[in-house]
């Protein structure tokens, strides 16, 4: 298939470009700077040069292409708005040349909100936090189009043993000599490898599945004390971790800030289910 992906170079969409490619898939992705093309090119990656938020300057390439996978955001206080008018223009362009795509739309488990003990399903009903609010109206919007066979798909925090979700730990550990917590330790995280959230991506781009939800977590919550104190044994780390209190980290950080102090649960049954879908990352506290 020949795939546009907006958010090549991100956490997630430069891990879905490995995959397409080592399965054979063309990729022509988003760059919206040098520095990006520079990693795109890198990696023998055809680029479109363009910014989410003008997409009508490079939104005809829809014309030439299969499929879309969007895992772009800007993280700003627009970012809803910006992604609004991205996926609208996407659906004009679209449906100007009469082309009918596959699209995987990305949103993520902060959109079920505290869970608790309760583990979310697709049938649990959302409750996000602010920050990313607007990802369950603009999802509706990219399913709901006609010119569309489109997936939404909501990983959990995504890892590796360096980075993603773990980074904000390992940077403190190194810079201050202990891990920062925000909010409780008490908290759990639904997790899944950046490998294994590719290989779903990608098997979700190859269905002929439409209009439909999928979580994506390969462990349903992952307690966060029990990630700091491998960090702590990995790192040779003697000191206790620095909890900051909820309201300061807000303050800090904004209302975003919010999600990774969640405890929450999630399932991916229904991914299972319905795809063969090999995990090769298991257990999170193993590999770290
Ligand atoms: N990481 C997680 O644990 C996680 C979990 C669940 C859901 N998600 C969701 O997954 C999506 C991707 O997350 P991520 O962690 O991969 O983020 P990321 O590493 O920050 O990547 C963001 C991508 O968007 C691109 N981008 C930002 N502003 C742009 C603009 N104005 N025009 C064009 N491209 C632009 C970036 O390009 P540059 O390289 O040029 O900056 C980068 O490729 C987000 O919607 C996020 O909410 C993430």
């Amino acid at each position: 298939m020949r795939i546009l992906v907006l958010g090549a170079t991100g956490y997630i969409g430069s891990a879905i470009v490995d995959e397409l490619k080592n399965n054979d898939h063309d990729v022509i992705a988003l760059a919206r700077s040098s520095e990006a093309e520079e990693k795109l090119l890198a990696k023998n990656i055809e680029i479109v040069r363009g910014d989410i938020r003008s997409p009508h300057n490079w939104s005809h390439v829809v014309q030439n292409v299969d499929a879309i996978i969007h895992t772009a955001a800007t993280f700003t206080d627009d970012m809803g708005d910006v992604d609004l008018t991205l996926v609208q223009e996407l659906i004009s362009a679209c449906e100007k040349f009469s082309n009918r795509l596959r699209f995987i739309y990305t949103g993520g488990v902060w959109l079920y909100g505290e869970t608790g003990s309760n583990i979310a399903t697709e049938d649990t009903a959302y409750n996000p936090i602010n920050a990313f609010a607007w990802m369950i109206q603009n999802a509706k919007i990219v399913q709901a189009a006609s010119c569309f066979d489109a997936i939404t798909l909501h990983p959990s925090i995504v890892w590796d043993r360096d980075g993603g979700g773990l980074s904000r730990f390992i940077t403190s550990i190194k810079e201050k000599g202990r891990a920062e917590v925000w909010g409780s330790l008490e908290t759990h995280w639904p997790m899944v490898h950046r490998e294994d959230l590719a290989s779903a991506y990608r098997l979700a781009v190859e269905s002929n599945l439409s209009n439909d939800t999928f979580n994506l977590t390969t462990e349903e919550g992952v307690l966060v004390r029990d990630i700091i104190q491998k960090l702590d044994r990995r790192f040779d780390v003697s000191k206790d971790a620095l909890i900051i209190p909820a309201d300061d980290v807000i303050t800090g950080q904004g209302d975003w800030a919010q999600g990774p102090m969640l405890d929450q649960r999630m399932s991916a049954q229904k991914f299972h289910d319905a795809f063969d879908w090999t995990v090769q990352h298991r257990n999170v506290l193993s590999e770290i």
